[in-house]
């Protein structure tokens, strides 16, 4: 009986998770959960946005599902000290978890471009997957202070953080079109430098059957949008990945269609990209989609049941195209969203 720690959160973080738990209970009755806090609520109810009660669930967790951290910008949350704040706890789990690749696939499946703001012959057979190197960069480089009129932080990488997670790129590559695309700022930057040198010579020792290039990630930023088919695996470090999977959501249409898997050394960790959205929190009217796709690439990579994966990408799609939720442009809210997912895996609506 596989344990998963649930991790709704903040936000809309609670709503998106019910909604991914009660599709795997219907793909997976054998599956067991326990919920957990993480977030700004973690802090609020133990003073800790990463509690020790939370930690320990890891331990014999052999998955976990996150729902999104933090408050709206004018939270109280946001004048914490930067450890204590909900973004602070969810930085700590992906370094106590070791996921030091996140996988955030980008893809428009067929007969839904017309939820995506391109042009259909531009959005159509979009099938991208960012590697976003996950422990590294200027998120956890210790050389950081605020102090007065002056603040700095530190992009650091040393050869093994690159190779890992390129590693893991090149492994995606292989059974995906084989190409990979090294995003990095080597023109201004060396610790760009240094990731170019390594990813190229780890790609010219161990993975000759790959085709890599490497692009600037202003010059991405455009291309990704303006010529999304170019890509098959995009692989970069940490807040370059940050800002260009969010781009990228423009290509299907919505955050609300970006799930992600990080993975590394120990369990995974599941989670959609997108945040707590305070705007539209308690209202019922998140799009699930994501957390929902997000269960499914718990399923794939962390659990190795790849039916069960594809039975729900497949309900997914088939409720996008009945039942899109405001955020793409329709009416359905997250319940009645997740009841066409659950109606389209052949499950009975309760
Ligand atoms: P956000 O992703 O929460 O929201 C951006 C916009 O997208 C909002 O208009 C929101 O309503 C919309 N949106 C996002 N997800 C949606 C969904 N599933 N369905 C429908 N609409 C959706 O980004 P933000 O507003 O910049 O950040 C809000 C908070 O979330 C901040 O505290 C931030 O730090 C946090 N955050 C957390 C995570 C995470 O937990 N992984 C990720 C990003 C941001
Ligand atoms: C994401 C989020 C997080 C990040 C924040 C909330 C720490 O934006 O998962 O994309 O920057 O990694
Ligand atoms: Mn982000």
């Amino acid at each position: 009986m596989p344990k998963i720690v649930t991790l709704p959160g903040d936000g809309i973080g609670p709503e998106v998770t019910a909604a991914a738990v009660e599709v795997l209970r219907e793909v997976a009755p054998d599956l067991t959960f326990e919920e957990h806090a993480i977030g700004g609520m973690a802090y609020d109810a133990h003073g800790d946005p990463f509690p020790q009660r939370t930690r320990d669930a890891l331990a014999d967790a052999d998955a976990v599902l996150l729902g999104t951290v933090g408050g709206p910008q004018n939270s109280p949350w946001n004048s914490l000290p930067r450890p204590m704040r909900p973004e602070s706890g969810l930085l700590a789990l992906r370094k106590a978890l070791g996921c030091y690749a996140n996988l955030r696939p980008v893809r428009v499946q067929p007969g839904l471009e017309h939820l995506s703001p391109l042009k259909p012959e531009l959005a159509r057979g979009v099938d991208i997957l960012i590697v976003r190197e996950l422990l590294g960069g200027v998120y956890f480089d210790q050389d950081r202070k605020i102090d007065g009129d002056t603040a700095y932080n530190t992009m650091r990488y040393t050869t093994p953080e690159v190779e890992r997670v390129a590693r893991m790129a090149f492994w995606a590559a292989e059974q995906r079109k084989g190409r990979v695309t090294s995003v990095d700022k080597a023109n201004v930057l060396e610790v760009s430098e240094l990731w170019r040198r390594d990813v190229q010579a780890l790609r010219d020792r161990d993975y000759r059957n790959i085709h890599l290039n490497h692009e600037y990630v202003d010059s991405v930023a455009m291309l990704i949008v303006s010529d999304p088919s170019r890509y098959d695996v995009i692989v970069t470090e940490n807040l370059f990945g940050d800002i260009l999977s969010d781009l990228a959501a423009v290509i299907p249409g919505s955050l609300g269609l970006m799930p992600s898997a990080s993975l590394g050394d120990g369990a995974g960790l599941f989670e959609p990209i997108h945040g707590s959205a305070p705007d539209i929190a308690g209202k019922g009217i998140a799009n699930p989609a994501a957390a929902i796709m997000s269960a499914a690439m718990l399923l794939r990579h962390g659990l190795k049941r790849s039916d069960a994966a594809n039975q729900i990408e497949r309900a997914v799609a088939l409720a996008l195209r009945e039942e899109p939720t405001r955020d793409l442009g329709g009416k359905a809210d997250t319940r009645t969203f997740t009841n066409a997912v659950l109606e389209a895996m052949g499950t009975p609506v309760g």
